[in-house]
């Protein structure tokens, strides 16, 4: 049994979570921290060749079982199915983590209508999707954490107009049911990573070379672990959250405040600068 680097062992013991994605990258390192910290954790996605490895790779690491299951996310019959199946396995669902989510890398106006579609889909409607069916299920009856995986919102993402509007949409949907489900003992909260050593970043066409290069647009020189996102989760998901609903919690070191990687070049006759004079003033 590994341990936490920050976390006391027993401090989710009895917790069920569920996280999608749980296969890959963040989702994987999240389903690790919040196993070491006891909670039963079920990863669940669309393909059996990310779930199934991971389920098997982490329960013969962490020496307790982590459990895999199907589900797209997209799909609301998959999503109603894998809510009854983990109450009927294992009783309860006391952390959401939406994480499973996906993108593709385009300018604006190459991106079709089946593109936006989609990506709307899995990221907002997704989102909407499970965190509805896991509140009729359990948490409006019973209280429970959800944490949603969004990314920066807050500026300019270009390349990336599709997601950032389902993101800061689910960010919007985040601080709404925080207070619609307040009394019902809900928190509901957002992680923005920032730029993630993710195995997801190999799906990009420049794949390691995106990451080589954005971490120069880092304050801190460097891209997060998907450790240091699961950190954050288990934060959230922990009594030391308990006082924390509706807010987006950025995990980019620095990233949104500074940098601009999407060059937009200078026309050829950009005129100079000139500061008007008042009539009154003299000229020189
Ligand atoms: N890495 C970064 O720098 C970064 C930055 C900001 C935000 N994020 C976000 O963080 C999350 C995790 O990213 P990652 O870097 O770990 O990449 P990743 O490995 O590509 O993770 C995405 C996960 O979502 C699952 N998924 C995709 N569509 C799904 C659907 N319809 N239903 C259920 N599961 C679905 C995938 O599994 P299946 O293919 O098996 O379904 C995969 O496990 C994503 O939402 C990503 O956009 C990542």
């Amino acid at each position: 049994m590994s341990h936490s680097r920050i976390f006391r062992d027993d401090l989710l013991e009895g917790q069920v979570a569920i996280v999608t994605g749980g296969g890959t990258g963040i989702g994987a390192a999240t389903a690790r921290e919040l196993c070491r910290l006891g909670a039963t954790v079920v990863i669940a996605s669309r393909k059996e060749s990310n779930i199934r490895p991971a389920a098997e790779g982490l329960s013969a690491e962490l020496g307790r079982p982590v459990h895999g299951a199907i589900v797209d996310i997209r799909d609301r019959d998959s999503i109603d199915r894998l809510v009854s199946d983990v109450l009927g396995s294992h009783g309860r669902i006391d952390i959401l983590v939406n994480n499973g989510g996906g993108q593709f890398f385009s300018p604006a106006e190459a991106i079709r209508p089946k593109g936006w579609d989609a990506v709307v889909a899995t990221n907002l409607t997704g989102t909407w999707n499970l965190t509805r069916a896991v509140a009729d299920g359990w948490m409006l009856a019973n209280g429970g954490s959800v944490i949603n995986i969004t990314m920066l919102t807050k500026r300019a993402f270009p390349g990336m107009v599709h997601s950032v509007s389902a993101r800061a949409g689910v960010e919007a949907m985040t601080r709404t049911l925080a207070v619609e489900w307040a009394a019902r003992g809900i928190r509901l909260n957002c992680i923005a990573p920032g730029f993630v050593a993710s195995s997801g970043l190999r799906r990009y066409p420049a794949g390691l070379n995106i990451i080589e290069q954005m971490r120069s647009f880092v304050p801190m020189k460097r891209t997060a672990s998907c450790e240091e996102i699961a950190w954050q989760v288990a934060f959230l998901a922990s009594p030391a959250g308990a006082y924390v609903t509706g807010q987006t919690l950025t995990v980019d070191g620095g990233k949104e405040l500074w940098g601009d990687w999407w060059p937009i070049p200078d026309p050829p006759d950009m005129s100079p600068v000139e500061i008007p004079r008042e009539p009154w003033e003299e000229t020189e």
